[in-house]
């Protein structure tokens, strides 16, 4: 588009020179802190605990934490069982198997004194790559949207924390930014870990993008009362029928959408399908520690013996998905013989 600024972001959830360090993004908004990481499974320990976060970010840095640990010694055994380790910290993004993979695939192919440089090339050309992916997911993905004032709807974090690049969803919506087409992104505050809260909103106040924060409970209103151009939202996995798994209250964003006729919008890179699992029903979904629904920050809400019900994720069925963004097109309308046209 002529006169468009370029998608930028200030924002990266990691930094690797040899060495790989996360943006604690737990404790953001309040403390910018790095950790600087040891090797692979102090990596998949931090991935778990949600350090870095966002189905291609913890696929990154999992790729960079195995190239780390292809440096500090190049014995194969030992490298698989890190890939192993790195590929099982967290169970619903794909991405991260998918990462992991790579990277062992070309350690593997490597001669042994050439496996660290191997696996770096391999790393950096995987992180490349997202990045591109979000541009253009970004653009494939604003111009689903007509007229020079779109508002949307997005939920959890999908922006350059969650990625190589400038994000997925909030690629779009930075895109629709740049354009200078974009009115207001509401963004759910995604109990319990406030990824919408804490991370999107401290992400668009960094670049300038008008965002207004919301209970996730006030979606249905929102949507009721009109005025929502679409969801935009961004996934961990997606299954071959176009069902998506994404962030804990992405199916009830999904009903509602459909419920008031507003478009529901998956973006995300290739490296989310999976074309392995026939439907939603088959995508693990990781259940988390009882204790980040019992307390809110440090207080104690609720006696830990209370048992806790904590999907991490939930599954939007691909009859409610209007559309998936991906590097490689728009799947649109959603069924398995256009996912596979578009992705395979
Ligand atoms: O538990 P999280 O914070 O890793 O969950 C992240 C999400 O659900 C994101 O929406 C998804 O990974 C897409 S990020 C581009």
């Amino acid at each position: 588009m002529t006169g468009m600024r370029p998608v930028t972001t200030r924002v990266a959830p990691l930094h690797w020179d040899g060495q790989l360090s996360l943006l604690d993004q737990r404790r953001l908004p309040w403390v910018e802190h790095w950790v600087t990481v040891r090797d692979a499974a102090h990596a998949a320990r931090l991935i778990q605990a949600l350090v870095v976060r966002g189905a291609p970010a913890i696929g990154i840095a999992a790729a960079y934490a195995l190239a780390q640990q292809a440096c500090q010694g190049n014995d194969l055994p030992a490298l698989r069982r890190a890939a192993r380790r790195l590929a099982a910290a967290r169970p619903t993004a794909v991405n991260l198997r998918w990462a992991v993979e790579r990277v062992m695939t070309a350690i593997e192919a490597a001669a042994p004194g050439h496996r660290a440089a191997v696996a770096e090339r391999e790393a950096r050309a995987l992180h490349a790559e997202d990045a591109a992916a979000c541009l253009r997911i970004g653009t494939l993905g604003a111009a689903l949207f007509a007229g020079t004032a779109v508002t949307l709807l997005t939920h959890c974090n999908t922006g350059a924390l969650a990625t190589g690049g400038i994000g997925t969803a909030l690629g779009i919506v930075r895109t629709l930014h740049a354009q200078g087409r974009l009115q207001r992104v509401f963004a759910c505050e995604a109990r319990p870990v406030l990824q919408g809260a804490r991370l999107t909103v401290w992400e668009c106040l960094q670049d300038g993008l008008p965002v207004t924060l919301l209970p996730d409970h006030a979606a249905a209103s929102l949507l009721a009362a009109g005025g929502i151009d679409g969801v935009v939202l961004g996934a961990d996995r997606i299954a071959a029928d176009g069902s998506v798994a994404n962030k804990l209250g992405t199916y009830p964003l999904a009903v509602l959408a459909a419920r008031h006729g507003v478009p529901f919008v998956s973006a995300a890179p290739v490296s989310t399908f999976d074309l392995a699992c026939p439907t939603g029903g088959s995508i693990p979904i990781e259940q988390r520690d009882g204790e980040e629904v019992r307390r809110l920050g440090r207080h104690r809400v609720v006696d830990r013996a209370v048992p806790v019900y904590n999907p991490s994720f939930d599954v939007a069925p691909a009859g409610l998905v209007t559309a998936i963004v991906c590097e490689r097109g728009v799947v649109q309308p959603v069924d398995e013989a256009r996912v596979r046209s578009v992705v395979a």
